[in-house]
């Protein structure tokens, strides 16, 4: 699965232009859908939060779950996440190529928060793809992509596909043809003691073991998660949430949304003063870790319509309010 060594040269013939315009869509905040070896991704800049939002948007995901972030190499990825002694014997092995790898994000990652949807980990990959890397060179920034589908349908692996999918919710389509592996990288946790599959792809497990050594399939690999608030693959914060409060009680911090907040003492933080569930997405880890991170033991959380991205936020505010042990 070496396709760096590969000669690819007629993928990016004639396409300068594209890469260009591509990155430029990228760059001022857009999205793009570009072709990987695995399948073609959603793409955003990583550290543009309002864009990552955009992606949820588009895709029509009712939850948000964490994002892939592409990046170029090795030393690109160093940057936003921390790699133990076991992760770079992987990344050595298999990037670039279909393998993703979670690990802890770096104290200054910056990865917006919505990426890694409010948890401490971070998953990336290098892709082999050469207009994947073409683009990221040429954007020179992080590029945040899940599978260029709506929400519950199958992963595009031509361009027709992502047109059937997504069609009009993608400011650019970077067109190349088929993808050659067809099927999702497989992702592999790095932050316990033990490697895990957290979902089975294109690079085998066994192909794993034979640089890692024993990696466990994880139970409930690809499926979602058990139980609201519970699952550990879910940010919890460390204060109390109340939901759809209309006051503030004392010692209380707010997480606001709209132009009409009601009188608080403590730490407010607006979502969208517009009301705009986009901006509210965007917003919605940072400033759940920044009240978090005030001391409040209660942040009393205003009510946010169930439209469009509105049903996401509230799906992970129920669940960072359900009583934990
Ligand atoms: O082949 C692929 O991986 C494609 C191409 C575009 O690179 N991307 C892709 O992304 O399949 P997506 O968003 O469909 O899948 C991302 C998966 C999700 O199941 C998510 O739960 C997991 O990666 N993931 C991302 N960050 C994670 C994290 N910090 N911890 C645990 N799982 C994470
Ligand atoms: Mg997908």
């Amino acid at each position: 699965m070496h396709m760096e060594t590969q000669a690819t040269p007629d993928l990016l013939k004639g396409r300068a232009r594209d890469i260009e315009d591509a990155a430029r869509v990228l760059t001022g905040g857009g999205l793009v859908a570009f072709p990987t070896e695995t399948v073609y991704g959603l793409g955003a800049d990583a550290r543009n939060d309002k864009a990552v939002a955009r992606v949820f948007e588009a895709k029509g995901r009712p939850q948000f779950n964490p994002l892939i972030v592409h990046v170029l190499d090795l030393t690109a990825a160093g940057v936003l996440g921390m790699f133990s002694d076991t992760a770079l014997t992987l990344a050595r092995k298999f990037w670039p190529g279909a393998l993703t790898l979670v690990v802890s994000r770096t104290p200054d990652c910056a990865a917006s928060r919505l990426v890694s949807a409010g948890l401490d980990s971070i998953a990336l990959r290098v892709p082999a793809h050469p207009l994947a890397r073409a683009l990221l060179e040429a954007a020179g920034c992080p590029v945040a992509a899940p599978s260029a589908n709506r929400s519950g349908q199958i992963s595009p692996t031509t361009p027709e596909h992502v047109r059937a999918s997504l069609a009009g919710r993608v400011d650019y389509l970077l067109e190349g043809g088929a993808c050659g592996i067809g099927l999702e990288s497989t992702i592999v946790s790095c932050l316990g003691p033990q490697l895990q599959i957290l979902r089975p792809g294109g690079i085998a497990r066994e192909d794993i073991e034979t640089v890692a050594g024993p990696v466990e399939l994880r139970s409930d690999a690809g499926a979602a998660p058990v139980a609201p608030g519970q699952s550990q693959s879910h940010y919890a914060p460390r204060a109390r949430l109340r939901l759809n409060a209309r006051d503030v009680q004392p010692g209380e911090a707010l997480l606001a949304f709209g132009s009409q907040v009601p009188e608080c003492e403590g730490i407010c933080l607006n979502l969208s003063r517009d009301g705009d569930p986009v901006e509210a997405a965007a917003n919605l880890f940072a400033h759940l870790h920044e009240l978090d991170n005030c001391g409040a033991e209660i942040i009393a959380v205003m009510t946010v319509p169930e439209e469009g991205l509105g049903a996401a936020i509230n799906d992970r505010l129920k669940r960072a309010a359900a009583p934990r042990s």
